[in-house]
């Protein structure tokens, strides 16, 4: 078993006070690692999937791996899930490719429109039985770009691009949405913040009041864990300001404010890369793939198993598969054999 929407997951995190991981893979070593922790921990885990992913690694490529995945931890609850899709189109690819959760990202757009591609493709996802998330806001690091401003500026106004808790309210009613990726503070990348590494709590906190029930999600999350960084700097690299989200500020989010889905991408490719970085500058006459490849994937296991405690979401994995049966989601148990693609 068992790939399955979000829902039997975030049924319980809701409650619970505790989070998904949702895992950005790009590769097999990526997927290995992150495969390799949750089922060590026993948690139920995201795997996402961006335009960029897809593009990179070929969409055939990464669902055999999604499989080999599947049949190697039977007992894992996974969700495959599109990470900031931008059009109807792709959402639509992507559930023809057998996806569980899609996101739908409009924030860029100006909010009205934002709602009609997001209630259009709820629509259409719903009807395949899949789970859609969409966001409200923006974040820094990526998407403020998209609409041409400088960092300097979004820094600036930061107030500005966090989510309205009143607009958050009407957008659920309006969309139909199943989780809500919301602007507090985070943003994407390894450089999130220039001085104090702070989130907007009382946002989250009149989010949550607004839209009682909604599972949240928080974008941007990496840590930028300090071991990884300075394994690159001293390696040859240079990110010299790399600052992240502060664990114990995810773990307070999670805890108290219905926060369900927290992403990590940068996280995992830090590591990778420190690994990477050490074996190349310590070992110069390395050239097997496997010998600096294997470290990155060591260092991603060890990475992944300890954000699950901080997400509390360790030793969930029964508890999930008893929900998902409770809710008998329709769903394929192998990926491939859903895929038209
Ligand atoms: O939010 C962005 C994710 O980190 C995915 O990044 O578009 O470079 O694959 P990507
Ligand atoms: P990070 O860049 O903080 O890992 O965020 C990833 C993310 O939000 C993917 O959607
Ligand atoms: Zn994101």
């Amino acid at each position: 078993m068992p790939l399955m929407t979000t829902k039997p997951m975030f049924d319980l995190a809701y409650d619970g006070g505790f989070a998904i991981g949702a895992f950005n893979v790009n590769n097999m070593e990526i997927t290995q690692g992150i495969i390799e922790a949750c089922a060590a921990e026993q948690s139920p885990l995201i795997l996402q999937i961006s335009k960029g992913a897809r593009k990179y690694a070929n969409m055939r490529y990464l669902k055999h791996i999604i499989d080999a995945a599947v049949e190697e931890h039977p007992v894992l609850p996974i969700a495959i899930h599109l990470d900031h899709g931008d059009t109807a189109q792709l959402v639509e690819t992507c559930l023809n490719d057998g996806f569980t959760s899609v996101m739908i990202d409009g924030s860029h757009h100006p909010y009205e429109e934002n709602v009609r591609l997001t209630a259009e493709v709820a629509k259409i996802a719903h009807q395949a039985g899949v789970v859609v998330e969409a966001e409200l806001g923006m974040l820094g690091g990526i998407e403020e770009h998209v609409v041409g401003l400088q960092a300097e500026e979004y820094e600036k106004n930061i107030e500005k691009f966090l989510t309205d808790p009143q607009q958050a309210g009407d957008f659920w009613k309006r969309t139909g949405v199943d989780s809500l990726a919301i602007a507090i503070g985070t943003s994407h990348g390894a450089y999130k913040f220039k001085h104090e590494a702070k989130l907007a709590m009382d946002r989250i906190e009149l989010i949550m009041k607004n839209c009682p029930g909604l599972p949240l999600v928080m974008h941007g999350s990496s840590s930028v864990p300090r071991e990884f960084i300075d394994l690159i700097n001293k390696y040859g690299g240079s990110m010299p300001d790399a600052m992240g989200v502060p664990e114990e500020e995810i773990h307070r989010a999670v805890s108290k404010y219905g926060v369900c889905k927290v992403n990590i991408d940068t996280d995992l490719r830090l590591a990778l890369t420190a690994k990477i970085r050490e074996v190349f500058a310590t070992k110069p006459a390395e050239f097997d793939p496997r010998n600096y490849l294997g470290p990155g994937r060591e260092a991603i296991i060890g990475l992944v198993r300890r954000k699950l405690h901080m997400l509390k979401s360790a030793g969930k994995a029964e508890a999930v598969v008893r929900q998902w049966k409770k809710l008998g989601e329709p769903l394929p148990i192998f990926y491939m054999k859903s895929s038209r693609a």
